[in-house]
């Protein structure tokens, strides 16, 4: 059966979410078809709550330079003007900070009553592959405990294995009150979770979210597979690996090049950052049989397959070698 009413319990939804929270320490599972729904569950439970809470605009504080989607409220919480223009007016109820910088939250959070919430991706993949200072997702966990805010942690990129762990905050100590999944969730299959515990876990009923499609057996039954065979194979500790590789290698090629700002990643997720814009890169790595990306304008992101082994992981490191070199030449 591929699809039945969510009014009807599916034992394959229930035995994903058994599976998701226990890798998690989350609580609670919605399912959903996409990563912008997931976050659209998560900025609905942070909203319910602070409503809950007697506040009746509440703000959630997000990052520049972080991603969470195309629908309206997650296109508004994206920090990037590109994203958003054409599209206004923008939803309200959301404040910026710039990322990695605890004292900006620090100050938004002690100056606004009406702060209920802080959402943030645990590492930014489109806005150029940037990890954060060890320590910032612990300072943003205290100073959500302080002022009683959720911790929203986007790991819809990040999640599933492709940092080296099963969630990229779980190279930190800190643990999110909401965690959004989806992309590698169904290895291609449309799958979105947005995962909860605490009095988080508490917010939604039956009546206040749903999702026609969201959770069906097909879905559940393909991220139960994947699940398992990360888990059978390795994959996290696999990717880590990999990531490593790669990255050391990318080290002894570019970083003594004053043309490349910095090589810089975790696990599979990948970033060379350039001196200039090199958003041509992407068809000329195309031409030799090479998926890359290119993201705020001047790094060339890189997420490859977590199965990748070290002669493919050699020939992604001389291509982009060679095309970065000809790039700076060509000049
Ligand atoms: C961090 C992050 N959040 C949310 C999304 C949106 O996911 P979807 O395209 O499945 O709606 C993306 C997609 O790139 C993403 O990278």
């Amino acid at each position: 059966m591929l699809h039945t009413s969510n009014l009807y319990r599916i034992p394959a939804q229930e035995q994903l979410g058994a599976a998701l929270t226990e890798l998690s320490q989350m609580e609670r599972a919605f399912f959903c078809n996409s990563g912008a729904e997931a976050n659209e569950a998560a900025i609905k439970i942070c909203r319910y709550r602070g409503h809950k809470k007697g506040i009746d605009l509440p703000v959630i504080v997000v990052a520049e330079g972080s991603f969470h989607g195309r629908t309206l409220a997650t296109l508004t919480a994206t920090g990037n003007r590109k994203v958003q223009a054409g599209f206004e007016p923008l939803v309200q109820g959301f404040v910026r900070v710039p990322y990695n910088d605890l004292e900006a939250l620090a100050g938004v959070a002690a100056a606004r009553s009406e702060v209920v919430a802080v959402m943030l991706e645990p590492l930014l993949g489109e806005g150029g592959i940037v990890v954060p200072d060890s320590g910032y997702l612990e300072g943003v966990r205290e100073l959500c405990d302080q002022h009683g805010l959720l911790l929203v942690l986007d790991e819809v990129q990040t999640g599933m294995g492709r940092t080296g762990r099963w969630f990229a905050h779980q190279h930190s100590a800190a643990i999110p009150d909401v965690m959004t999944l989806a992309k590698a969730l169904g290895n291609g299959v449309p799958i979105g979770a947005c995962l909860a515990r605490g009095d988080a876990a508490e917010v939604l009923v039956p009546g206040s979210h749903g999702s026609t499609f969201g959770g069906n057996p097909l879905v559940c039954q393909a991220a139960l597979a994947v699940i398992k065979t990360m888990r059978d194979e390795d994959i996290p500790a696999r990717a880590a690996h990999m990531g490593d590789y790669l990255l050391t290698r990318f080290q002894e090629q570019l970083a003594a090049n004053e043309f490349v700002l910095s090589v810089r990643g975790r696990g599979m997720m990948i970033g060379i950052e350039l001196a200039s814009p090199c958003g041509d890169l992407v068809r000329q790595a195309l031409d030799r049989g090479l998926l890359i990306n290119v993201t705020a304008q001047r790094v060339i992101r890189m997420l490859p397959p977590l199965i990748i082994d070290e002669a493919q992981a050699d020939q992604i490191v001389a291509t982009v070698t060679d095309l970065v070199r000809e790039f700076q030449a060509a000049g």
